[in-house]
């Protein structure tokens, strides 16, 4: 449970809001490279933490994010010619490079020097991991480059999608580092089922469907466990990173495929959640990877940096059933399609017999319960079990960064530290510290490195 102050302080992450400001310390995941696929192609609005900004891929393929409204009467740069290393606003023909500058007013006196007090507001770009990246904070606080483990993997190695979804940032980013429900929203049986005996964790199921968590702070975040019970066998354990602010890294079940998410805040009422994948550098590229969303093989993903293939396929493929079918529609701006207006296409009858939810999709199902908590959940009512340590511990983490940040300090999570985590699995004997057992597995192998993009920081 939260007070009010503490959950509007948590949620409101507008320019000069104090979790605002403690967002604008990091590099901010902005659209999908593919979105701007080439030179001089159309600019794409984007609305990140609340700010409603453009952006546009220069003549040099340098990505420009910029204020969307022109500085002349505020014509929105959505519609500007996208030229010559510049966008230029269709109203009266001022250019902004990049930086922000106006390096062109034709609709002034040839003498006049105007052009050269007038600017917009720009954020400077990183690009890594078919990602285009923003800094919105004090220029003399940029960190690092987001340098993330899965963002260096090669092309085939890697996919990514992203979902618009119709809620605060906070109870996204709560469903993600929430363990337990899992077992309930997406790997529950109707009551009386049992679970797969095959599989660890449908062995745990059938002896207990509460999990144990455990939380361990580190300079980027937290490491967390949730431990299962598999009685003789010892414990079943997955250790996962959550990476301040908004980056979960974990398994994906017991295969290689590292995945996760980020859920960037647009406006305090509406997230888009980026959901990666990746297999190791080494691993087969043609090996499936699922993005959570029923991703296709990373074979087929086109390293071009046009839109993916398997992206694009199943788009065409969408439907109940289909397990390529990925819920997001690429042409109305990342909108899910099965959403709260339709119901989430739930299936009364498939709820009876076969899944705990009737809903399809594992993305889907979390969009359904966490937009149903109401555009900003209302903490003050909340009722907090066991299971819960993790949510706890993250909002503890966001107030101390927040006091942090005001306090002129760095928040966890700008250095490099994050670089080469990755999450494990494992069985740990009864007794045994899961973070000793489990340790080596919670990094990148240094004889990798030779094997990742080479990125120029
Ligand atoms: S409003 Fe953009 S040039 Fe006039
Ligand atoms: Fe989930």
């Amino acid at each position: 449970m939260l007070t009010q102050e503490q959950n509007d302080t948590l949620c409101h992450i507008g320019p000069g809001t104090p979790m605002g400001n403690v967002m604008r310390r990091y590099w901010v995941p902005a659209l999908l490279s593919w979105e701007l696929a080439e030179p001089d192609c159309p600019p794409v609005t984007i609305k990140l933490l609340g700010e409603e900004l453009v952006a546009f891929r220069q003549t040099d393929g340098h990505v420009g994010v910029v204020g969307a409204r022109c500085a002349h009467r505020r014509a929105h740069l959505f519609w500007g010619r996208n030229e010559e290393n510049g966008i230029r606003c269709v109203y009266h023909g001022w250019k902004f490079d990049c930086e922000g500058a106006c390096v062109d007013m034709p609709s002034e006196p040839e003498e006049s020097n105007f052009k050269d007090k007038v600017r917009i507001l720009a954020y400077p770009t990183y690009e890594v991991g078919g990602v285009i990246w923003a800094y919105m904070g004090p220029p003399e606080k940029k960190p690092p480059a987001p340098l993330f483990d899965w963002a260096m993997m090669p092309a085939p190695n890697r996919a990514m999608s992203k979902v618009w979804q119709q809620c605060n940032w906070l109870q996204a980013f709560e469903g993600g580092v929430d363990s337990v429900h899992v077992n309930f929203l997406h790997g529950g049986r109707p009551p009386g089922q049992r679970y797969d005996e095959s599989d660890a964790r449908g062995r745990a199921n059938n002896r207990s469907t509460a999990i144990q968590s455990e939380v361990m702070p580190t300079d980027y975040g937290f490491v967390y466990a949730a431990i299962r019970d598999l009685g003789d066998e010892g414990d079943h354990v997955r250790v996962y990173h959550w990476v301040m602010p908004w980056t979960q890294i974990r398994n994906l079940g017991d295969s290689p495929t590292i995945s996760g998410h980020m859920w960037v805040p647009m406006d305090d009422e509406n997230t888009m959640v980026y959901n990666w994948s990746t297999v190791p550098p080494g691993e087969r590229a043609e090996r499936a990877v699922r993005s959570g969303m029923g991703g296709r093989a990373m074979a087929e993903v086109d390293t071009d940096g046009n839109r993916p293939l398997w992206f694009r396929d199943a788009q065409m493929k969408v439907g109940a059933g289909n397990e390529f079918a990925v819920d997001v529609d690429a042409f109305n701006n990342f909108r899910s399609i099965n959403n709260m207006d339709n119901q989430y296409s739930i299936d009364r009858a498939v709820q009876k017999t076969q899944t705990y939810t009737g809903i399809p999709g594992t993305n889907t199902q979390d969009r359904a319960v966490q937009e149903s908590m109401g555009a900003i959940a209302d903490r003050t009512l909340e009722r907090l079990g066991t299971t819960d340590r993790q949510i706890i511990n993250a909002r503890r983490a966001f107030l101390k960064a927040i006091k942090t940040v005001e306090d002129g300090g760095d928040p966890p999570g700008v250095s490099d530290s994050y670089y080469r985590l990755r999450p494990t699995t494992g069985l740990v004997p009864k007794g045994g510290s899961w973070y000793e057992v489990l340790k080596a597995g919670l990094f990148r192998p240094e004889e990798e490195d030779e094997l990742l993009v080479k990125t120029a920081t």
